[in-house]
């Protein structure tokens, strides 16, 4: 098994046994073949209880010098990065292994002459440019921990989580190009750090070139401050431990969660999944279409590929823009062979014309990859037979923020694909479903609710500052176990199918939001007195956001109402946390206890009151006639 890349079935189902008996030395083995400045002491030591988790403890390194420096000498002048700008008429960047290493140690010493330090959180907001790829890895390079915030998320959004973390600096450009649109980043961090005193220095790269407000003494330009830096940068060494990266996530509360990586475990985890659910080879041109903002641009974008020494892409812009071949114009472009995106992508391309898929070769493409939500049988099949002409392996891949990469999903061409399915988990990965009391359902062709009985060295440590938060999120609803919050059905075969959450998580075009969190958002509105949020299906989005909200005092022009509490939530969120459907509601359905029946409302979202079930206990159940009546 070369660089433990499993390419049999067979080899697929000894490196699995292998790595249940002994997982220890099943990673430690795996490990090896990375660059430690110092070997770990001990590989694993866990309890799901606190949970306290430590992978290869007591090893030194920088995942910067696995990611660059150890490429050099083989692979100096390959390609690491190749950047297309959303304009397909502007020139597109390349950047070889050597380049790369060169413009992150610019970039990390930049930060230190701006006064960041080993530990220091850094908040990067910024769009899909080459630089936040190499701002991410230059926080790495120094041992910054890193906190990348999606450019969709408003002030508001991002000011809570620079407050939470404590972030010192924040790295961010001029603006954005999105499709036809150009968005003022600046201007919006500027709004943010009104209510952020932590932050002492913001590093602003140009990208369209605008005249932004600059604040003496805590503002500067990149392109200045880079002109006094040298090219070289050593790397700080780390802790196998030590954080390397939080990333907010959304739970079942109203406050999104920072969700905590390290250096050690992460990297191996990243590098090892990375392979062999792609199948990665040398020559391979790869692109993941997933924004940094996300983990999957954190783990499949950046870190996975780099790891590997691959060529990876990243693309500025989206799919629709100039037209809906543009992914499928950049696949011939730059010889794509594995290609990963999400379902809502492939929904939306669907709705287009055929022949913006047809009038492109795709000769190049080998492996196609899916994540971030369920994708249907009828997306599963298009993206099957269109684009990848049904001769390329198509890889479901399941995993979460927390896991920090793929824990179940086919390895392209190597085990059984099946459509709609993740399918078997991969080496180092024990799920298992439990039912309503915990207990483990071990028969196949059943359902449940999925859970890890083992660790494995990507996983959350902990969520920032509120170790508390991680133990009740996760490790406390059953018990010795690490809950996912997803249902899933495991076939006769022991392939899973993710049938999507099962707490007050919804998913939208891939991205988590809890109904809380938008709840609260939408409390915000003056007019409003309270209100509920469900998600419900949506052709394109997965799932749309629906909510049911009780006003003060309901003028005659609803729409302007509503247009109202969609703008309170963009402030608070972003725009794409923006409700699809916002029924105005006298009452909401509750039990005695006051607490909301969501199962009913649903029901009504989903456009089937058929069978609400029984109402009789309600509060108040008049309010579900009038909630049916009004639905939209
Ligand atoms: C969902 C994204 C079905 C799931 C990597 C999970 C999926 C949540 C799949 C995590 C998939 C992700 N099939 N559902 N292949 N991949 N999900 O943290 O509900 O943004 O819990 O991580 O997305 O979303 P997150």
């Amino acid at each position: 098994m070369m660089n433990h890349q499993i390419k049999t079935f067979e080899e697929y189902k000894t490196a699995y046994q292998e790595s249940v008996e002994n997982p220890e030395g099943f990673w430690a083995d795996i490990a090896e073949s990375f660059t430690w400045r110092k070997k770990w002491d001990k590989v694993l030591e866990w309890n799901f209880e606190e949970p306290n988790i430590k992978w290869f403890q007591g090893g030194k390194l920088n995942i910067t010098e696995n990611c660059l420096d150890r490429h050099l000498k083989t692979r100096g002048n390959k390609l690491a990065l190749i950047w297309e700008p959303n304009d397909p008429k502007e020139r597109f960047v390349r950047y070889t292994y050597k380049e790369l290493h060169e413009k992150v140690c610019q970039f990390a010493n930049v930060l230190k002459n701006n006064g960041a330090k080993k530990g220091d959180r850094i908040c990067i907001y910024m769009p899909m440019i080459p630089e936040l790829a190499i701002a991410v890895l230059a926080c790495a390079r120094i041992g910054a921990i890193h906190s990348v915030v999606f450019a969709g998320f408003s002030a508001s959004a991002m000011a809570d989580r620079i407050n939470d973390a404590q972030c010192s600096m924040v790295l961010t450009s001029d603006g954005l190009n999105r499709g036809a649109k150009q968005i003022p980043v600046k201007r919006v961090v500027d709004e943010a750090l009104a209510t952020c005193d932590s932050v002492q220095k913001v590093i602003v790269v140009e990208r369209l070139g605008w005249a932004v407000n600059m604040v003496e003494g805590r503002d500067v330009w990149y392109h200045d401050e880079v002109q006094q830096v040298g090219k070289d940068c050593p790397a700080e060494e780390m802790d196998a431990e030590d954080m390397l990266f939080i990333l907010y996530t959304s739970g079942s509360t109203g406050k999104p969660k920072g969700v905590v990586h390290t250096c050690g475990g992460y990297m191996v985890y990243a590098q090892y999944t990375f392979r062999n659910v792609f199948q990665y080879e040398e020559s391979d041109i790869y692109w993941c279409t997933a924004d940094i903002g996300w983990v999957t641009g954190h783990t499949y974008l950046l870190y996975g590929p780099l790891l590997s020494g691959a060529t990876t892409v990243m693309f500025e812009g989206v799919p629709n823009y100039p037209d809906m071949g543009r992914f499928w114009q950049i696949v011939d472009k730059f010889g794509v062979s594995i290609f990963y995106t999400a379902p809502t992508a492939i929904r939306s391309l669907m709705g287009g014309d055929i022949d913006d898929v047809l009038s492109y070769s795709l000769d190049s493409l080998k492996v196609l990859g899916s994540v971030g939500e369920p994708i249907n049988e009828e997306a599963w099949h298009w993206y099957h037979i269109h684009v990848g002409k049904e001769r390329c392996p198509l890889v479901d891949t399941w995993w979460q923020t927390e896991t920090g990469g793929i824990m179940i999903s086919t390895l392209a061409g190597i085990t059984p694909m099946k459509p709609s399915h993740a399918g078997l988990p991969l080496p180092g990965v024990q799920p298992i479903l439990v039912d309503n009391e915990g207990n483990e359902i071990k028969e196949n062709g059943v359902e449940g609710y999925l859970c890890m009985k083992f660790p494995w060295p990507g996983m959350i440590r902990t969520t920032y500052g509120d170790p508390e938060r991680c133990r009740l999120s996760y490790f406390s609803t059953y018990k010795g176990l690490y809950f996912s919050g997803d249902g899933a059905k495991r076939d006769e075969n022991g392939l899973y199918r993710i049938i999507g959450r099962v707490d007050d998580v919804i998913n939208v075009s891939g991205h988590r939001f809890g109904t809380a969190e938008i709840e609260e958002a939408i409390n915000h509105n003056e007019h409003v007195i309270e209100s509920a949020v469900v998600g419900y299906p949506h052709d394109v989005k997965g799932q749309g956001i629906y909510a049911f909200v009780i006003c003060k005092d309901v003028p005659e022009n609803q729409e302007m109402l509503r247009a109202e509490i969609i703008e309170t939530v963009v402030e608070k969120i972003g725009k794409i946390a923006r409700p699809d459907k916002i029924q105005i509601v006298s009452g909401l359905p509750k039990t005695r206890s006051g607490k909301i029946m969501r199962r009913i409302l649903r029901k009504v979202a989903e456009g089937d009151t058929s069978n609400l079930g029984d109402t009789s206990t309600l509060l108040d159940p008049a309010v579900v006639d009038e909630i049916k009546e009004g639905a939209l």
